[in-house]
C-alpha cells in the first residue's frame, strides 16, 4: 500500500500549470456514447477517475485509445453493448452519468445503482425523475436500473436541488430527444458549460447553460468533433491554498479566473495577496492567515469540493471561523483527521467550528475522500512532524501528479 509522506515545507514559491478538468472531463466521455462518430478529447488529465470512465465504455464495446499524455479519441461506432458491468461502475460513482447517453443512442440502459460513499447516501432520484419526464420507462431491482424508451420526446423538468451529475444526464438524453427540454433550476457549474459546449461541437441544440434554465431542443444524430477540455477549478484552488498555508509566492496557470471568484474572494478576506492575471492567478501568502466563515453552495456558490482544503487552512488562521457545508449531509470525514494532526475543530450539525492554532502537529491520517485526503497534505505542510497519508488512491483519483507538482513548488513531499 502506498502512503505519501508530507514533512514541514519552506514557503511555497514558483509556477505550477492545472490539468483539464477531472469532472468536466467524466461527462464529456460518457457524452461521446451518443455518437457513432469519431470524437478527439484533449487536456485529459490522466487520473484514475478518467480511467474507469474509459473502462466502462471500453466493456459496452467503445473504442478509447489514448493519442498523447492527455489527448483521448474515443470511437463509439461499435457501441455493441446496454449493459455495463457492476465491477466496474462501483468504482465510481460518476460512471453512472453514461445512463442518459446509453439510453438516448440504444433505447435501452442496464446500470447498476451507485452505492452510497464517504461524503453521504448521495440519492440519484433527480436523475430519474428527469429521465422519466423525457419517457423513459425505469424499473429497479437487484442492484440495477433498467432503463428503455422506444422514443425520448423532450419535457419539462424542475429540478428539486440543482445536481450537477442530473443536470448532466437530462442534457445529454435530451440532445437526441424529439422536440424541446427545459430544464429549470439547473446546476450553473463551468462543468455543465463545458459539457453543453461539447454537445454543441457535436450538432446539439442547447441554449442558457450557465444559467438556471437550460434549453435543449433535440436532433436526429450528433457528429464527431474535437474538444480541449476546461481547466480543473478545484485543482487550481487547491495549490491556492497551498500557496497560502505556506506563505508562499506561486503562480498558477491555465486557470479561468472567472471559475474561481468565490475561492480568489475568501482568500482576500482571509488576508491572502491574489493577482489574476489572463489565465493565470498568482497567490502571495501573507501571514498571518485571517479566519473567514465560510459556506459552501451550488456555483457560483463557494464549492464544496474545496471545503476540505479550507479548512485546513482556517485550522492555522488567527481567530475562529465557522464553516458551513450545505450541499452534502456529511461531508466532514476529514475533521477527525485534521484532529489528529492538531486542529481544533468542533461539528455541530452541517457546521464546523474552527479555532485556528498556530501550528499543527503532523500525525499518521487516512484520506476518507478524494478532497479530505488532499487537505491533509495541505495541513502537512505546515506541520511542525511528518505526516503520513494512507488511502492515497482517493488523491491520485483527482490530482495529476500531486507530489511532482507540488514538490517542483519547494514541498517536502513523496510517495513510499
Ligand atoms: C458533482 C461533482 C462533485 C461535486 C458535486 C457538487 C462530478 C463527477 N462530481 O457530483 O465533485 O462535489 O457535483 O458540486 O462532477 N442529489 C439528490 N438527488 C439526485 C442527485 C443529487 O438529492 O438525484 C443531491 C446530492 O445528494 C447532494 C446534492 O444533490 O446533496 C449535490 O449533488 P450533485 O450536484 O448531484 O453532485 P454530483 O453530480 O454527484
Amino acid at each position: 500500500m502506498s502512503k505519501i509522506i508530507v514533512k514541514k515545507s519552506p514557503s511555497l514559491k514558483g509556477t505550477v500549470r492545472i490539468s483539464g478538468s477531472k469532472n468536466s472531463t467524466l461527462p464529456i466521455i460518457a457524452a461521446s456514447l451518443l455518437t457513432d462518430k469519431c470524437c478527439i478529447l484533449k487536456d485529459v488529465p490522466k487520473l484514475m477517475d478518467v480511467e474507469v470512465i474509459c473502462q466502462v465504455l471500453a466493456s459496452l464495446g467503445v473504442k478509447v485509445k489514448w493519442l498523447s499524455n492527455d489527448s483521448l479519441e474515443i470511437n463509439s461506432a461499435l457501441l455493441l453493448k446496454s449493459e455495463a458491468p457492476y465491477e466496474l461502475m462501483r468504482k465510481m460513482r460518476a460512471s453512472f452519468l453514461i445512463l442518459g447517453p446509453l439510453l438516448a443512442r440504444k433505447g435501452k440502459a442496464r446500470v447498476s445503482l451507485p452505492g452510497g460513499c464517504a461524503i453521504g447516501s448521495r440519492p440519484i432520484d433527480l436523475h430519474l425523475k428527469g429521465l422519466k419526464a423525457l419517457g423513459a420507462n425505469i424499473t429497479l431491482g437487484h442492484g440495477y436500473i433498467d432503463a428503455k424508451a422506444d422514443k425520448l420526446v423532450g419535457s419539462r423538468i424542475y429540478m428539486d436541488f440543482p445536481s450537477v451529475g442530473a443536470t448532466e444526464n437530462v442534457m445529454m438524453a435530451a440532445s437526441l430527444a424529439q422536440g424541446e427540454t427545459i430544464i429549470e433550476n439547473a446546476a450553473q457549474e463551468p462543468e455543465i458549460v463545458d459539457l453543453a459546449n461539447y454537445l454543441s461541437n457535436m450538432g446539439a441544440k442547447i441554449n442558457g447553460a450557465g444559467t438556471n434554465t437550460i434549453r435543449i431542443n433535440g436532433v436526429s444524430e450528433l457528429k464527431g468533433c474535437t474538444h480541449t477540455i476546461i481547466p480543473d477549478r478545484i485543482e487550481a484552488g487547491t495549490y491556492m491554498v497551498a500557496a497560502a498555508i505556506t506563505n508562499g509566492d506561486v503562480i498558477i496557470q491555465n486557470v479561468l479566473t472567472s471559475h474561481i471568484k468565490p475561492i480568489i474572494a475568501k482568500l482576500r478576506e482571509a488576508d491572502v495577496k491574489v493577482i489574476e492575471g489572463t489565465d493565470e492567478v498568482r497567490v502571495i501568502g501573507n501571514n498571518p492567515i485571517k479566519a473567514v466563515d465560510v459556506k459552501t453552495l451550488p456555483y457560483p456558490g463557494f464549492p464544496t469540493d474545496m471545503q476540505a482544503q479550507f479548512m485546513a487552512l482556517m485550522g492555522v488562521a488567527k481567530g475562529t471561523s465557522v464553516i458551513v457545508e450545505t450541499v452534502f449531509e456529511n461531508r466532514f470525514m476529514h475533521v477527525n483527521e485534521l484532529r489528529r494532526m492538531g486542529a481544533a475543530i468542533k461539528i455541530d450539525g452541517r457546521s464546523a467550528i474552527i479555532e485556528g492554532t498556530k501550528e499543527l502537529t503532523g500525525a499518521p491520517v487516512k484520506a476518507t475522500d478524494l478532497r479530505a485526503g488532499v487537505a491533509l497534505i495541505i495541513a502537512g505542510l505546515v506541520s511542525s512532524e511528518s505526516t503520513e497519508i494512507t488511502d492515497i488512491y482517493h488523491i491520485d483519483r483527482g490530482y495529476v501528479n500531486i507530489e511532482q507538482k507540488l514538490s517542483n513548488l519547494g514541498a517536502n513531499i513523496f510517495r513510499v
